[in-house]
């Protein structure tokens, strides 16, 4: 088994320069990694046709038009072979760690290394991209860690001036969610922000660390085969939502049905006993304590 600690993923680095660069959503990346040779005995990566002959599920393939995930649809494996063989259309192959089970220690351990809360949501994923093509423009919500198994494959990356800390990924010129749009603090650019960008080239062995939100797209110069481990973690908001209801709802005020709203009878009192519960929350919210909320989510490990 891998030592997957942040000290052997990024030797070069070591645990405390990678923290640095992670709190300020800086990449790391490390060339020549020494697990290059056991992450490609894996089962389904030692070499792209044994990932399509034996492959057990559907492929998300790219479709014509955005080279994104944005854009793409679900087939069976033989089809994704044709595509990517006849189109060099891009594929990704999700959560193979459903079928090589020796990727879910790795992934734990990266979470726990990060700190990342129980209900972080954790995978891999298999990304094949075609000579000559690559992927769009975008950001993603997640932690990305990429390990580059066969081929190279250029990479460009810049910061992000749009949106701070997103929940959500999106994908330059399509539309972004109600949501998304709500907090950012300028408009979505129409363009990859080449002149704030960074180009780096992935070859068999380099692995990259990519912040969440971080913009990129990738084009590869052979065909490029890798592997990637990501975590979309609860954000302060989510961990303090999750405790919210479990702790509300032991109030039998707060679980009395929210009704009459807005009737010209009964609506005012509705609102007055609304108003009386936030009020007794926020009195009640300045005796909790982060340390003793934390104790309880890390006891769901
Ligand atoms: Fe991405």
């Amino acid at each position: 088994m891998l030592d997957f600690s942040l000290d052997s993923l990024f030797p070069e680095h070591g645990r405390h320069e990678f923290l640095e660069n992670y709190l300020g959503h800086t990449p790391v990346i490390q060339h020549d990694h020494p697990y290059l040779k056991e992450l490609s005995q894996l089962p389904y990566l030692s070499s792209i046709d044994e990932l399509f002959q034996s492959w057990p599920d559907q492929v998300n393939a790219y479709q014509k038009g955005t080279a994104d995930e944005v854009n793409s649809l679900e087939v069976s494996s033989s089809e994704a072979q044709k595509l990517y063989k006849d189109q060099g259309a891009g594929l990704f192959f999700d959560d193979p760690n459903r079928f090589i089970p020796e990727l879910n220690p790795y992934l734990e351990q990266l979470r726990t290394e990060l700190g990342l809360a129980p209900f972080t949501y954790s995978r891999s994923l298999i990304y094949l991209i075609a000579a000559g093509k690559g992927t769009h423009a975008h950001f993603d919500q997640n932690i990305n860690f990429i390990f580059q198994i066969k081929g190279t494959k250029k990479w460009w990356l810049a910061p992000n001036e749009t949106v701070a800390n997103p929940l959500e990924r999106y994908t330059i010129g399509h539309e972004a969610s109600p949501e998304l749009s709500s907090y950012a603090e300028r408009p979505f650019p129409q363009e990859f922000p080449t002149e704030k960008a960074i180009e780096i080239e992935l070859r068999p062995g380099s692995l990259l660390f990519l912040p969440k939100g971080v913009w990129h797209k990738t084009f590869a110069e052979s065909g490029s085969l890798s592997l990637n481990f990501t975590f979309t973690p609860p954000s302060w908001a989510d961990l303090l939502l999750s405790l919210l209801r479990s702790r509300l709802i032991q109030s039998p005020h707060w679980r009395e049905t929210a009704h009459l709203l807005g009737d010209s009878e009964y609506g005012p009192h509705s609102e007055a006993h609304f108003q009386q519960l936030i009020q007794e929350l926020s009195t009640d919210v300045q005796s909790w304590k982060a340390d003793e909320i934390l104790e309880f989510i890390l006891k769901q490990d």
